[in-house]
């Protein structure tokens, strides 16, 4: 079995090449003149194979379609897609519209996919081979555990997110809630967490992704308008696009942690033994 890691997964390979005991194969990932990707793989004998690579970006999928191409000659092409870029649009919002997630899926040639906390489970029946998801929820969990936080309470900011909240805080045996959108009346909407009172408890509020920041600041904002001690941001994916980490500061978070599905500053909690536990599966 070997393991290329792609231009976007350079260190999450590593650490899953090192959790199996392989030296990665190296790749060179290059761009041509006119700004084409050029990709090569510095291994003519390549059989069984996992290369892992998330899409963030539209040249990361490029990269991942080469590399699988490149590898066209192997028994066994196994891709895992830490995280899978247009997964959220997963379904025609207007007419007109693609379906950008099965658009993507269906240029995935392997014999097996995997992906972590993917958005939508739905997506998986769009690729045309046995598609897993691996759920890091436990991993940011005992991360959770390790920070020593006061009376720690794990909030989704939202109900879409409460799974992600359950599963991180029974391993820890902590409380968990979701915040509840209640319209008042017409023009005004109270948000607070369900059933438990946030005062003076060091919150971490979870979530598949922060994208733009958007959600999590303004839930940041009003868990410490209800007297949580401190608020912290724990989610799978770090997309953080734009001035999202400025945003969340300024809105008052305490720290930022997430997985190395996407490898940021904030990607301190590894999805390596995860992935590396499906490809012992195998
Ligand atoms: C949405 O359903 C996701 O779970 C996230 O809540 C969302 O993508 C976060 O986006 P943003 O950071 O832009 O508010």
């Amino acid at each position: 079995m070997k393991i290329i890691g792609g231009p976007a997964s350079q260190l999450l390979a590593s650490r899953v090449a090192r959790e199996l005991g392989i030296t990665p194969t190296l790749c060179d990932f290059n761009c041509f003149p006119d700004g084409e990707a050029y990709t090569r793989i510095q291994d003519e004998h390549i059989k069984d194979v996992t290369i892992i690579q998330s899409t963030t970006t539209d040249s990361d999928l490029v990269s991942l379609l080469q590399m699988i191409d490149a590898c066209g000659d192997a028994f066994i092409i196994n891709v895992v897609i830490p995280y899978m870029g247009y997964a959220r649009q997963d379904k025609k919002f207007k007419t007109g519209e693609p379906i950008s997630a099965r658009a993507v899926a269906r240029t995935i040639n392997a014999d097996r996919v995997f992906t972590v906390n993917i958005h939508e489970k739905n997506v998986l029946d769009h690729f045309s081979t046995p598609a897993s998801d691996l759920d890091a929820s436990k991993l940011l969990g005992s991360h959770i555990g390790s920070l020593n936080l006061t009376d720690t309470l794990i909030v989704a900011p939202d109900s879409g997110a409460i799974s992600l909240a359950k599963s991180a805080a029974t391993g820890l045996g902590v409380d968990c809630d979701y915040l509840e959108k209640t319209r008042i009346s017409g023009d005004t909407v109270s948000i607070k967490t369900k059933d438990l009172d946030v005062t003076g408890r060091d919150v971490v509020l979870i979530d598949d992704m922060i994208a733009t920041g958007g959600t999590m600041a303004e839930s940041i904002r009003l868990l410490r308008q209800q007297g949580a001690k401190d608020v912290y941001l724990a989610c799978v994916h770090p997309v953080l696009a734009r001035n999202a980490v400025i945003r969340l500061f300024n809105a008052g978070v305490r720290d930022i942690f997430a997985t190395d599905t996407i490898e940021k500053a904030q990607s301190c909690v590894s999805v390596a033994p995860l992935i590396a536990d499906a490809i012992r599966l195998l």
